[in-house]
């Protein structure tokens, strides 16, 4: 397979990220099974494509995509090869303007028109007849979803971190109410796995409940916790289903910022062989940021869990997109990594669903929210609730 790419445009103008670009470009020609095919695709300014608008299709305006298949060239960009499919030229301005006022990223909107110029290369055409565009729209539809789509199952999994229901029981120093219950409520309520952190100072989860949830845990039972030696000691001996690597500090409140991989690798990687010696897959617990999703994977990680916790934090409609779009894209350079995605930290009734949505991320890890909503209506109806906002009906693209 020929692919061949052409920015020629400043792609930081756009925070236009090449990678997710080329590897979308890469599997869709997967998806079309053209690999023998030759494609070229250029990236370009409006003023650039008004150039071929007018003068092939004799319209003023720019516009946002022009296919022009083997044969139908204009000569300045005539192939080489007959083996050639064509060319697609796509205008990243008219791309950028599109998607004002509509909840789309520009890597989406970019994605769309690639669609649709290979298929007009492949003789599709919305302008031949009502049934034809009709044709053409289900197939786009249909494509980009399996481009976008890396997750196993069609809805985001739920994970309930059951820590705050163990910060209640400390703040009494009793025995109620019991995180091992609650896990078992949490389960019939149909969250697909249940996660704790076992925090040095053993602050809220303590060492019988870890053991307990080992025992009674039915779905997954994910371990969070820091690189050290104790813990690493237990969670050895226990074998939870997967462990997440997190950074953790005595006096903060909550985890408060992602792991830096990148500068203790050596550290990390030496938790990751014991744990992987032990049967355990690990997760590294990440900021959404592509230096620490390479190390991730360079030190052998099975999964990343995106840091959520700015999107959520988020004081503007245009921060929070700002950061969502973080999320997007680390979530996509993970996966095209071969990393499984996990996300979580903040996500709430209201800033969950967005998440939930992307196609990338496998599971959410939620504690605070759902233990508070609990207090009001209870626990399973809780989980049910937060489930409900997970479905792809509710979610927005
Ligand atoms: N993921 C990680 C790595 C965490 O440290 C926490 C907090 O314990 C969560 C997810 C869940 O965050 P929250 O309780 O805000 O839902």
């Amino acid at each position: 397979m020929a692919l061949h790419l052409l920015f020629q445009i400043d792609p930081g103008h756009y925070s236009l990220n090449k990678k997710i670009i080329r590897s979308r470009a890469n599997r869709l020609m997967g998806i079309l099974q053209l690999q023998t095919s030759q494609v070229s695709m250029v990236f370009m300014s409006d003023p650039e494509i008004s150039t071929y608008n007018r003068k092939y299709r004799r319209r003023k305006r720019p516009t946002n995509v022009l296919s022009f298949p083997a044969g139908d060239y204009p000569p300045e960009i005539a192939p080489s090869s007959s083996k050639e499919l064509g060319d697609v030229l796509i205008s990243v301005d008219t791309a950028a303007r599109e998607i004002q006022g509509v909840n789309k990223s520009l890597h989406d909107r970019l994605t769309e028109l690639m669609i649709h110029g290979i298929l007009h290369l492949l003789d599709y055409d919305h302008e031949r007849s009502d049934e034809e565009a009709r044709r053409m729209q289900e197939k786009e539809k249909k494509i980009f979803q399996r481009i976008k789509g890396f997750r196993s199952t069609s809805m985001v999994k739920l994970a309930v971190n059951v820590d705050h229901v163990a910060t209640v029981r400390e703040a009494r120093g009793i025995t109620e109410p019991d995180p091992v219950l609650a896990a078992g409520i949490c389960e019939l309520a149909g969250a697909s796995g249940i996660v704790v952190h076992l925090r040095e100072d053993r602050r809220h989860i303590n060492d019988r409940d870890v053991r307990l949830l080992r025992r009674i845990v039915k779905t997954k039972l994910n371990l969070e916790m820091a690189s050290a030696r104790e813990i690493i000691d237990i969670a050895v001996e226990i074998k939870p289903d997967m462990v997440t690597l997190v950074p953790e500090k005595r006096k903060e409140l909550t985890t408060e910022g992602g792991l830096n991989v990148s500068g203790n690798r050596k550290k990390l990687r030496n938790t990751i062989s014991e744990m992987e010696k032990a049967g355990i897959p690990v997760s590294l617990f990440i900021d959404p940021d592509q230096k620490q999703i390479k190390a991730a994977k360079e030190i052998g990680a099975t999964f990343v869990e995106l840091h959520t916790g700015r999107y959520c934090d988020a004081m503007t409609a245009q921060e929070r997109n700002l950061e969502f779009r973080m999320i997007e894209e680390a979530a996509e350079i993970a996966c095209d990594a071969g990393l499984q995605v996990n996300a979580g930290h903040g996500l709430d009734y209201r800033t969950t669903s967005r998440i939930a949505a992307l196609e990338t991320i496998e599971e959410l890890s939620i504690g605070h929210a759902i233990i508070t909503r609990a207090v009001f209506v209870g626990l399973n109806q809780a989980v049910r609730e937060m489930l409900a906002l997970l479905k792809p009906s509710f979610q927005e693209h």
